[in-house]
Protein backbone atom coordinates (compact mmCIF):
# COMPACT_ATOMS: atom_id res chain seq x y z
CA UNK A 1 0.00 0.00 0.00
CA UNK A 2 1.31 3.70 -0.78
CA UNK A 3 0.74 6.34 1.21
CA UNK A 4 -0.91 9.45 0.75
CA UNK A 5 -0.04 12.70 0.15
CA UNK A 6 -3.29 15.32 1.70
CA UNK A 7 -0.88 18.62 2.51
CA UNK A 8 -3.79 21.37 1.48
CA UNK A 9 -2.14 23.57 -1.04
CA UNK A 10 -2.02 27.28 -1.05
CA UNK A 11 -4.47 28.90 -2.63
CA UNK A 12 -7.76 30.01 -3.23
CA UNK A 13 -10.35 27.54 -2.18
CA UNK A 14 -14.30 27.01 -3.39
CA UNK A 15 -15.38 25.61 -0.15
CA UNK A 16 -18.99 23.63 0.36
CA UNK A 17 -21.09 23.83 3.18
CA UNK A 18 -19.66 22.75 7.10
CA UNK A 19 -21.21 18.97 8.00
CA UNK A 20 -20.59 18.27 3.77
CA UNK A 21 -20.35 14.58 3.02
CA UNK A 22 -17.26 13.45 1.58
CA UNK A 23 -17.41 9.95 0.65
CA UNK A 24 -16.79 6.71 -1.98
CA UNK A 25 -19.03 4.42 -2.97
CA UNK A 26 -18.85 0.92 -4.16
CA UNK A 27 -20.98 -2.31 -4.87
CA UNK A 28 -20.83 -5.93 -3.38
CA UNK A 29 -20.76 -7.70 -6.43
CA UNK A 30 -18.54 -4.81 -8.07
CA UNK A 31 -15.54 -5.63 -5.39
CA UNK A 32 -16.29 -8.38 -2.97
CA UNK A 33 -15.04 -11.69 -4.42
CA UNK A 34 -16.09 -14.65 -2.51
CA UNK A 35 -19.09 -15.61 -4.33
CA UNK A 36 -19.38 -18.97 -2.99
CA UNK A 37 -17.79 -18.74 0.21
CA UNK A 38 -20.31 -18.62 3.95
CA UNK A 39 -23.17 -19.80 2.48
CA UNK A 40 -23.74 -17.24 -0.30
CA UNK A 41 -25.81 -18.38 -3.15
CA UNK A 42 -25.97 -17.11 -6.82
CA UNK A 43 -27.49 -14.26 -7.75
CA UNK A 44 -28.27 -12.72 -11.49
CA UNK A 45 -24.96 -11.39 -11.68
CA UNK A 46 -23.03 -14.81 -11.30
CA UNK A 47 -25.70 -16.47 -13.77
CA UNK A 48 -25.53 -13.86 -16.50
CA UNK A 49 -21.32 -13.31 -16.12
CA UNK A 50 -21.11 -17.12 -16.37
CA UNK A 51 -22.86 -17.40 -19.82
CA UNK A 52 -20.62 -17.48 -22.55
CA UNK A 53 -20.98 -13.51 -24.48
CA UNK A 54 -22.20 -11.65 -21.77
CA UNK A 55 -19.31 -10.11 -20.00
CA UNK A 56 -16.49 -8.73 -21.93
CA UNK A 57 -13.46 -10.72 -22.05
CA UNK A 58 -15.79 -13.67 -20.02
CA UNK A 59 -14.56 -12.02 -16.51
CA UNK A 60 -16.95 -12.73 -13.51
CA UNK A 61 -17.07 -11.24 -10.09
CA UNK A 62 -15.73 -14.84 -8.27
CA UNK A 63 -12.84 -12.76 -7.01
CA UNK A 64 -13.38 -9.24 -7.83
CA UNK A 65 -11.38 -6.59 -5.25
CA UNK A 66 -11.30 -9.89 -2.47
CA UNK A 67 -12.77 -7.13 -0.69
CA UNK A 68 -14.59 -9.48 1.31
CA UNK A 69 -11.14 -10.64 2.99
CA UNK A 70 -9.91 -7.35 2.61
CA UNK A 71 -11.79 -5.05 4.49
CA UNK A 72 -9.33 -3.54 7.41
CA UNK A 73 -6.98 -2.90 4.63
CA UNK A 74 -9.74 -0.76 2.15
CA UNK A 75 -10.78 0.76 5.52
CA UNK A 76 -7.13 1.95 6.19
CA UNK A 77 -7.32 3.71 2.70
CA UNK A 78 -10.40 5.67 3.25
CA UNK A 79 -9.26 6.72 6.18
CA UNK A 80 -6.29 7.41 5.22
CA UNK A 81 -8.50 9.74 2.25
CA UNK A 82 -9.99 11.26 5.15
CA UNK A 83 -13.47 10.46 4.00
CA UNK A 84 -16.44 11.20 6.14
CA UNK A 85 -18.91 8.38 4.74
CA UNK A 86 -18.86 5.37 2.97
CA UNK A 87 -21.33 4.37 0.52
CA UNK A 88 -21.53 0.25 -0.14
CA UNK A 89 -24.28 -2.34 -0.70
CA UNK A 90 -25.50 -5.38 1.12
CA UNK A 91 -25.13 -8.37 -1.03
CA UNK A 92 -29.10 -10.05 -0.59
CA UNK A 93 -27.69 -13.54 -1.82
CA UNK A 94 -24.92 -13.41 0.72
CA UNK A 95 -27.40 -12.57 3.68
CA UNK A 96 -30.85 -14.92 2.64
CA UNK A 97 -29.50 -16.54 -0.15
CA UNK A 98 -32.88 -17.41 -1.41
CA UNK A 99 -34.70 -14.13 -1.42
CA UNK A 100 -37.24 -15.74 0.97
CA UNK A 101 -36.34 -17.27 4.56
CA UNK A 102 -33.92 -17.38 7.04
CA UNK A 103 -30.98 -15.23 7.10
CA UNK A 104 -27.78 -16.51 6.77
CA UNK A 105 -25.59 -15.55 10.39
CA UNK A 106 -22.14 -15.54 8.76
CA UNK A 107 -23.35 -13.57 5.71
CA UNK A 108 -24.74 -11.19 8.02
CA UNK A 109 -21.47 -11.13 10.22
CA UNK A 110 -19.31 -9.48 7.16
CA UNK A 111 -21.37 -6.37 7.33
CA UNK A 112 -21.47 -5.96 10.73
CA UNK A 113 -17.81 -6.55 10.88
CA UNK A 114 -17.25 -3.84 7.95
CA UNK A 115 -19.74 -1.41 10.00
CA UNK A 116 -18.06 -1.79 13.30
CA UNK A 117 -15.07 -1.09 11.57
CA UNK A 118 -16.30 1.98 9.97
CA UNK A 119 -17.68 3.24 12.89
CA UNK A 120 -14.07 2.76 14.78
CA UNK A 121 -12.57 4.92 11.94
CA UNK A 122 -15.30 7.55 12.30
CA UNK A 123 -16.89 6.56 9.14
CA UNK A 124 -20.67 7.08 8.60
CA UNK A 125 -21.76 3.40 6.70
CA UNK A 126 -24.02 4.32 4.25
CA UNK A 127 -25.90 0.88 3.28
CA UNK A 128 -27.83 0.39 -0.05
CA UNK A 129 -30.18 -2.79 -0.08
CA UNK A 130 -29.70 -3.36 -3.85
CA UNK A 131 -27.11 -3.10 -6.19
CA UNK A 132 -28.20 -4.95 -8.38
CA UNK A 133 -28.09 -8.66 -6.96
CA UNK A 134 -31.21 -10.13 -7.16
CA UNK A 135 -31.08 -13.73 -5.42
CA UNK A 136 -31.15 -16.39 -8.58
CA UNK A 137 -33.89 -17.91 -7.30
CA UNK A 138 -36.24 -14.95 -7.56
CA UNK A 139 -35.53 -14.40 -11.22
CA UNK A 140 -36.23 -17.99 -11.82
CA UNK A 141 -39.45 -17.31 -9.76
CA UNK A 142 -39.86 -14.68 -12.37
CA UNK A 143 -37.62 -11.52 -11.10
CA UNK A 144 -38.71 -7.72 -10.76
CA UNK A 145 -41.74 -8.70 -13.69
CA UNK A 146 -43.05 -10.29 -11.12
CA UNK A 147 -45.31 -8.32 -8.64
CA UNK A 148 -44.23 -11.10 -5.50
CA UNK A 149 -40.43 -10.21 -5.91
CA UNK A 150 -41.41 -6.24 -4.12
CA UNK A 151 -42.61 -8.03 -0.96
CA UNK A 152 -39.38 -10.24 -1.09
CA UNK A 153 -37.47 -7.41 -1.22
CA UNK A 154 -39.41 -5.93 1.40
CA UNK A 155 -38.91 -8.96 3.65
CA UNK A 156 -35.29 -8.44 2.82
CA UNK A 157 -34.76 -5.21 3.94
CA UNK A 158 -36.18 -5.62 7.35
CA UNK A 159 -33.92 -8.27 8.26
CA UNK A 160 -31.24 -6.06 7.03
CA UNK A 161 -32.31 -3.66 8.95
CA UNK A 162 -32.81 -5.50 12.21
CA UNK A 163 -29.51 -6.72 12.12
CA UNK A 164 -27.44 -3.97 11.22
CA UNK A 165 -30.12 -1.06 12.37
CA UNK A 166 -27.88 0.11 15.11
CA UNK A 167 -25.21 0.85 13.01
CA UNK A 168 -26.33 1.94 9.61
CA UNK A 169 -26.47 5.81 9.27
CA UNK A 170 -28.06 5.50 6.17
CA UNK A 171 -29.96 3.24 4.42
CA UNK A 172 -30.99 3.44 0.57
CA UNK A 173 -33.59 1.04 -1.15
CA UNK A 174 -32.50 1.00 -4.60
CA UNK A 175 -29.56 2.18 -6.45
CA UNK A 176 -30.60 3.16 -9.83
CA UNK A 177 -33.62 0.81 -10.62
CA UNK A 178 -33.92 1.98 -14.36
CA UNK A 179 -30.98 0.38 -15.16
CA UNK A 180 -32.26 -2.98 -13.06
CA UNK A 181 -35.71 -2.34 -15.06
CA UNK A 182 -34.36 -1.49 -18.64
CA UNK A 183 -30.88 -2.30 -19.15
CA UNK A 184 -31.82 -6.08 -17.09
CA UNK A 185 -35.15 -6.61 -18.71
CA UNK A 186 -35.63 -4.48 -21.80
CA UNK A 187 -32.14 -4.44 -23.55
CA UNK A 188 -30.94 -7.40 -21.60
CA UNK A 189 -26.96 -5.76 -21.57
CA UNK A 190 -27.07 -6.41 -17.87
CA UNK A 191 -28.39 -9.37 -15.76
CA UNK A 192 -30.94 -11.54 -16.25
CA UNK A 193 -30.33 -10.58 -20.12
CA UNK A 194 -33.74 -10.89 -20.70
CA UNK A 195 -35.27 -8.30 -23.74
CA UNK A 196 -39.17 -7.64 -23.20
CA UNK A 197 -40.36 -4.32 -23.41
CA UNK A 198 -43.25 -5.41 -21.22
CA UNK A 199 -41.24 -6.59 -18.77
CA UNK A 200 -39.25 -3.73 -18.30
CA UNK A 201 -42.19 -1.37 -17.36
CA UNK A 202 -43.46 -4.60 -14.84
CA UNK A 203 -39.96 -4.32 -13.42
CA UNK A 204 -40.24 -0.94 -13.40
CA UNK A 205 -43.22 -0.79 -11.27
CA UNK A 206 -42.36 -3.32 -9.12
CA UNK A 207 -39.18 -1.91 -8.11
CA UNK A 208 -41.07 1.65 -7.32
CA UNK A 209 -43.38 -0.78 -5.15
CA UNK A 210 -40.48 -2.61 -3.36
CA UNK A 211 -38.74 1.03 -2.50
CA UNK A 212 -42.05 1.93 -0.68
CA UNK A 213 -42.59 -1.32 1.03
CA UNK A 214 -38.91 -0.88 2.08
CA UNK A 215 -39.61 2.30 3.44
CA UNK A 216 -42.08 1.06 5.40
CA UNK A 217 -40.41 -1.96 6.77
CA UNK A 218 -37.15 0.21 7.62
CA UNK A 219 -39.18 2.87 9.22
CA UNK A 220 -40.68 -0.09 11.66
CA UNK A 221 -37.00 -0.89 12.46
CA UNK A 222 -34.45 1.37 12.65
CA UNK A 223 -33.90 4.62 14.64
CA UNK A 224 -35.24 7.88 14.19
CA UNK A 225 -31.79 9.07 13.17
CA UNK A 226 -31.53 7.01 10.28
CA UNK A 227 -31.96 8.27 6.78
CA UNK A 228 -34.05 6.79 4.37
CA UNK A 229 -33.28 7.23 0.94
CA UNK A 230 -33.21 5.95 -3.15
CA UNK A 231 -30.58 6.51 -5.48
CA UNK A 232 -31.20 7.40 -8.61
CA UNK A 233 -29.98 7.54 -12.28
CA UNK A 234 -31.68 10.33 -13.32
CA UNK A 235 -30.81 11.29 -17.61
CA UNK A 236 -29.59 14.75 -17.53
CA UNK A 237 -31.22 15.52 -21.18
CA UNK A 238 -30.86 18.04 -23.62
CA UNK A 239 -32.47 18.13 -27.03
CA UNK A 240 -30.50 18.37 -30.64
CA UNK A 241 -32.55 21.74 -31.37
CA UNK A 242 -35.60 23.76 -29.85
CA UNK A 243 -37.66 22.08 -33.01
CA UNK A 244 -41.30 20.84 -31.64
CA UNK A 245 -40.21 17.59 -32.58
CA UNK A 246 -36.34 17.48 -31.20
CA UNK A 247 -37.85 18.61 -28.15
CA UNK A 248 -40.95 15.98 -27.77
CA UNK A 249 -37.72 13.07 -27.99
CA UNK A 250 -36.66 14.89 -24.64
CA UNK A 251 -40.23 14.42 -22.89
CA UNK A 252 -40.62 10.87 -24.06
CA UNK A 253 -37.14 9.98 -23.07
CA UNK A 254 -37.97 11.71 -19.64
CA UNK A 255 -40.90 10.45 -19.05
CA UNK A 256 -39.73 6.33 -19.67
CA UNK A 257 -35.46 7.68 -18.12
CA UNK A 258 -37.39 9.76 -15.24
CA UNK A 259 -40.70 10.57 -14.49
CA UNK A 260 -41.45 6.78 -14.33
CA UNK A 261 -39.17 7.00 -10.75
CA UNK A 262 -40.14 10.54 -9.57
CA UNK A 263 -43.91 11.02 -10.25
CA UNK A 264 -44.27 7.49 -7.95
CA UNK A 265 -41.85 7.97 -5.81
CA UNK A 266 -42.12 11.75 -4.98
CA UNK A 267 -45.87 12.28 -6.17
CA UNK A 268 -47.91 9.19 -6.18
CA UNK A 269 -48.94 8.72 -9.50
CA UNK A 270 -47.82 7.76 -13.09
CA UNK A 271 -47.16 10.22 -15.55
CA UNK A 272 -49.89 10.67 -18.15
CA UNK A 273 -47.25 11.15 -21.19
CA UNK A 274 -45.77 7.79 -20.23
CA UNK A 275 -48.91 5.73 -20.03
CA UNK A 276 -49.95 7.09 -23.37
CA UNK A 277 -46.57 6.33 -25.14
CA UNK A 278 -46.62 2.76 -24.17
CA UNK A 279 -50.48 2.23 -24.74
CA UNK A 280 -49.22 -0.23 -27.47
CA UNK A 281 -47.65 -2.42 -25.23
CA UNK A 282 -49.16 -2.49 -21.85
CA UNK A 283 -52.56 -1.02 -20.26
CA UNK A 284 -49.97 -1.12 -17.19
CA UNK A 285 -53.53 -3.13 -15.20
CA UNK A 286 -50.11 -4.55 -13.06
CA UNK A 287 -50.45 -1.44 -11.18
CA UNK A 288 -52.79 -1.83 -8.58
CA UNK A 289 -54.87 0.21 -6.07
CA UNK A 290 -52.73 1.66 -3.49
CA UNK A 291 -49.36 0.45 -5.34
CA UNK A 292 -48.39 4.27 -6.33
CA UNK A 293 -49.72 5.78 -2.56
CA UNK A 294 -47.32 3.10 -1.27
CA UNK A 295 -44.35 3.75 -3.75
CA UNK A 296 -44.15 8.04 -2.28
CA UNK A 297 -43.75 6.69 0.78
CA UNK A 298 -41.73 9.96 2.38
CA UNK A 299 -37.58 9.82 2.10
CA UNK A 300 -35.16 12.32 3.71
CA UNK A 301 -33.32 12.40 0.69
CA UNK A 302 -32.60 11.61 -2.71
CA UNK A 303 -29.09 10.08 -3.78
CA UNK A 304 -28.26 11.25 -7.57
CA UNK A 305 -25.80 9.76 -10.20
CA UNK A 306 -24.61 11.46 -12.68
CA UNK A 307 -21.72 10.61 -15.35
CA UNK A 308 -22.86 12.17 -18.51
CA UNK A 309 -25.74 13.99 -20.36
CA UNK A 310 -27.55 12.40 -23.17
CA UNK A 311 -29.02 14.10 -26.20
CA UNK A 312 -31.64 13.72 -28.39
CA UNK A 313 -33.20 14.15 -31.55
CA UNK A 314 -36.36 13.17 -33.34
CA UNK A 315 -35.68 9.88 -35.55
CA UNK A 316 -35.18 6.35 -34.61
CA UNK A 317 -32.79 4.13 -32.71
CA UNK A 318 -31.85 0.43 -33.51
CA UNK A 319 -33.73 -2.64 -30.82
CA UNK A 320 -33.00 -4.17 -28.74
CA UNK A 321 -33.35 -1.13 -26.78
CA UNK A 322 -33.72 0.08 -22.82
CA UNK A 323 -36.38 2.64 -24.10
CA UNK A 324 -39.55 0.16 -24.04
CA UNK A 325 -41.07 1.90 -27.41
CA UNK A 326 -39.84 5.37 -27.01
CA UNK A 327 -36.45 4.45 -29.52
CA UNK A 328 -38.90 4.60 -32.53
CA UNK A 329 -39.30 7.83 -32.32
CA UNK A 330 -36.17 8.79 -30.57
CA UNK A 331 -32.34 9.44 -32.33
CA UNK A 332 -29.33 9.10 -29.60
CA UNK A 333 -26.85 11.87 -30.72
CA UNK A 334 -23.13 12.01 -30.49
CA UNK A 335 -21.73 15.58 -29.68
CA UNK A 336 -18.15 15.98 -30.28
CA UNK A 337 -16.15 16.82 -27.05
CA UNK A 338 -13.93 15.31 -24.80
CA UNK A 339 -14.85 11.41 -23.21
CA UNK A 340 -13.75 8.95 -20.67
CA UNK A 341 -12.92 5.69 -21.40
CA UNK A 342 -16.56 4.88 -21.30
CA UNK A 343 -16.77 6.67 -24.19
CA UNK A 344 -19.29 8.77 -22.25
CA UNK A 345 -19.34 12.39 -23.40
CA UNK A 346 -17.35 14.88 -20.06
CA UNK A 347 -19.84 17.58 -19.41
CA UNK A 348 -20.06 18.77 -16.04
CA UNK A 349 -22.95 21.10 -16.96
CA UNK A 350 -25.52 18.53 -17.08
CA UNK A 351 -24.69 17.89 -13.63
CA UNK A 352 -25.38 21.42 -12.40
CA UNK A 353 -28.70 21.13 -14.50
CA UNK A 354 -30.07 18.41 -13.51
CA UNK A 355 -29.22 19.40 -9.29
CA UNK A 356 -31.30 22.72 -10.33
CA UNK A 357 -34.01 20.89 -12.03
CA UNK A 358 -34.55 18.84 -8.61
CA UNK A 359 -34.08 22.22 -6.69
CA UNK A 360 -37.19 23.31 -9.12
CA UNK A 361 -39.31 20.14 -9.18
CA UNK A 362 -38.28 19.10 -5.48
CA UNK A 363 -37.62 22.08 -3.35
CA UNK A 364 -38.01 19.83 0.27
CA UNK A 365 -35.72 16.91 -0.75
CA UNK A 366 -32.41 17.20 -0.06
CA UNK A 367 -30.09 16.00 -2.22
CA UNK A 368 -26.80 13.67 -2.16
CA UNK A 369 -24.47 13.09 -5.07
CA UNK A 370 -24.18 9.64 -4.54
CA UNK A 371 -21.86 8.47 -7.89
CA UNK A 372 -19.90 10.55 -9.81
CA UNK A 373 -16.12 9.76 -11.37
CA UNK A 374 -14.52 8.37 -14.32
CA UNK A 375 -12.73 5.44 -16.70
CA UNK A 376 -9.64 5.92 -17.94
CA UNK A 377 -7.13 3.75 -19.07
CA UNK A 378 -4.76 3.73 -15.95
CA UNK A 379 -1.90 1.43 -15.86
CA UNK A 380 1.30 1.98 -12.76
CA UNK A 381 4.41 3.31 -14.61
CA UNK A 382 7.61 1.61 -14.06
CA UNK A 383 8.35 3.94 -10.70
CA UNK A 384 4.79 2.06 -9.71
CA UNK A 385 2.86 5.68 -9.35
CA UNK A 386 -0.61 5.21 -11.46
CA UNK A 387 -0.72 9.33 -12.63
CA UNK A 388 -4.66 10.12 -14.03
CA UNK A 389 -4.56 13.80 -14.58
CA UNK A 390 -7.73 13.26 -16.66
CA UNK A 391 -9.72 11.79 -14.02
CA UNK A 392 -8.62 14.70 -11.46
CA UNK A 393 -9.74 17.34 -14.25
CA UNK A 394 -13.02 15.14 -14.60
CA UNK A 395 -13.68 15.33 -10.80
CA UNK A 396 -12.46 18.75 -10.14
CA UNK A 397 -15.46 20.23 -13.51
CA UNK A 398 -17.98 18.09 -11.75
CA UNK A 399 -17.53 19.14 -7.59
CA UNK A 400 -17.29 22.77 -9.40
CA UNK A 401 -20.75 22.05 -10.96
CA UNK A 402 -22.18 20.81 -7.91
CA UNK A 403 -20.63 24.13 -5.50
CA UNK A 404 -22.22 26.46 -8.62
CA UNK A 405 -25.27 24.41 -7.80
CA UNK A 406 -25.33 24.55 -4.33
CA UNK A 407 -25.02 28.42 -4.85
CA UNK A 408 -27.74 28.34 -6.91
CA UNK A 409 -29.91 26.99 -4.02
CA UNK A 410 -29.27 23.18 -4.15
CA UNK A 411 -29.81 21.53 -1.25
CA UNK A 412 -27.14 19.37 -1.92
CA UNK A 413 -25.55 17.31 1.22
CA UNK A 414 -22.85 15.21 0.58
CA UNK A 415 -20.70 14.01 -2.69
CA UNK A 416 -19.54 9.80 -2.99
CA UNK A 417 -16.89 9.30 -5.83
CA UNK A 418 -17.39 6.59 -8.17
CA UNK A 419 -15.29 4.53 -7.22
CA UNK A 420 -12.96 3.62 -4.05
CA UNK A 421 -11.56 0.83 -6.03
CA UNK A 422 -10.78 -0.38 -9.52
CA UNK A 423 -13.47 -3.36 -9.88
CA UNK A 424 -15.79 -5.16 -11.74
CA UNK A 425 -17.76 -3.01 -14.21
CA UNK A 426 -20.60 -5.03 -14.91
CA UNK A 427 -20.71 -6.25 -18.62
CA UNK A 428 -17.45 -4.60 -19.35
CA UNK A 429 -15.35 -6.57 -16.67
CA UNK A 430 -12.37 -5.40 -15.61
CA UNK A 431 -11.61 -3.57 -18.87
CA UNK A 432 -12.97 -0.21 -17.38
CA UNK A 433 -11.02 0.70 -14.28
CA UNK A 434 -13.17 4.05 -12.36
CA UNK A 435 -11.23 3.59 -8.95
CA UNK A 436 -9.15 6.33 -7.60
CA UNK A 437 -7.16 3.16 -5.78
CA UNK A 438 -5.50 1.11 -8.61
CA UNK A 439 -5.93 -2.94 -7.96
CA UNK A 440 -3.37 -4.79 -9.78
CA UNK A 441 -5.92 -7.66 -9.67
CA UNK A 442 -3.60 -10.88 -9.67
CA UNK A 443 -1.50 -9.42 -6.82
CA UNK A 444 -4.55 -7.60 -5.52
CA UNK A 445 -1.88 -5.04 -4.46
CA UNK A 446 -3.84 -1.28 -4.39
CA UNK A 447 -2.10 2.04 -4.90
CA UNK A 448 -3.53 5.45 -4.58
CA UNK A 449 -3.79 6.97 -7.70
CA UNK A 450 -2.68 11.11 -8.27
CA UNK A 451 -6.54 11.24 -8.50
CA UNK A 452 -6.95 9.74 -4.56
CA UNK A 453 -4.07 12.59 -3.72
CA UNK A 454 -5.78 15.24 -4.89
CA UNK A 455 -9.35 14.38 -3.62
CA UNK A 456 -7.84 13.79 -0.09
CA UNK A 457 -6.24 17.48 0.06
CA UNK A 458 -9.85 18.32 -1.35
CA UNK A 459 -11.60 16.67 1.93
CA UNK A 460 -8.97 18.44 4.00
CA UNK A 461 -9.46 21.28 3.13
CA UNK A 462 -13.08 21.14 2.84
CA UNK A 463 -13.23 22.38 -1.30
CA UNK A 464 -11.68 22.85 -4.62
CA UNK A 465 -8.59 24.64 -4.95
CA UNK A 466 -9.27 27.28 -7.78
C1 LIG B 1 -23.45 3.12 -12.32
C2 LIG B 1 -23.50 1.96 -11.35
C3 LIG B 1 -22.18 1.62 -10.72
C4 LIG B 1 -21.02 1.75 -11.68
C5 LIG B 1 -21.08 3.07 -12.43
C6 LIG B 1 -19.94 3.28 -13.40
O1 LIG B 1 -24.49 3.01 -13.23
O2 LIG B 1 -24.41 2.24 -10.31
O3 LIG B 1 -22.28 0.34 -10.18
O4 LIG B 1 -20.94 0.68 -12.50
O5 LIG B 1 -22.30 3.18 -13.10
Amino acid sequence: MTTLDARPRAGTTLRFPDHFRWGTATAAYQIEGAAGEDGRAPSIWDTFSHTPGKVRNGDTGDIAADHYHRVSEDIALMRELGVTDYRFSIAWPRVQPAGRGPVVQKGLDFYRRLTDELRRADIRPVATLYHWDLPQELEDAGGWPNRETAYRFAEYAGLAAEALGDRVATWTTLNEPWCSAFLGYGSGVHAPGRTSAVDALRAAHHLNLAHGLAVRALRGTVPDAAEVSLTLNLHSLRARSESPRDLDAVRRIDAVGNRIFLDPVFRGRLPDDLVRDTAALTDWSFVRDGDLRTAAAPVDSLGVNYYSPTTVAAGSSPAPSPWAGAERHVRFVSVPGPRTAMDWPVDADGLHGLLLRLRKELPDVPLVVTENGAAYEDYADPSGQVRDPERVAYLHAHLAAVHRAVEDGADVRGYFLWSLLDNFEWSYGYSKRFGIVHVDFPTQRRTFKSSAHWYAAVIARGGLAL
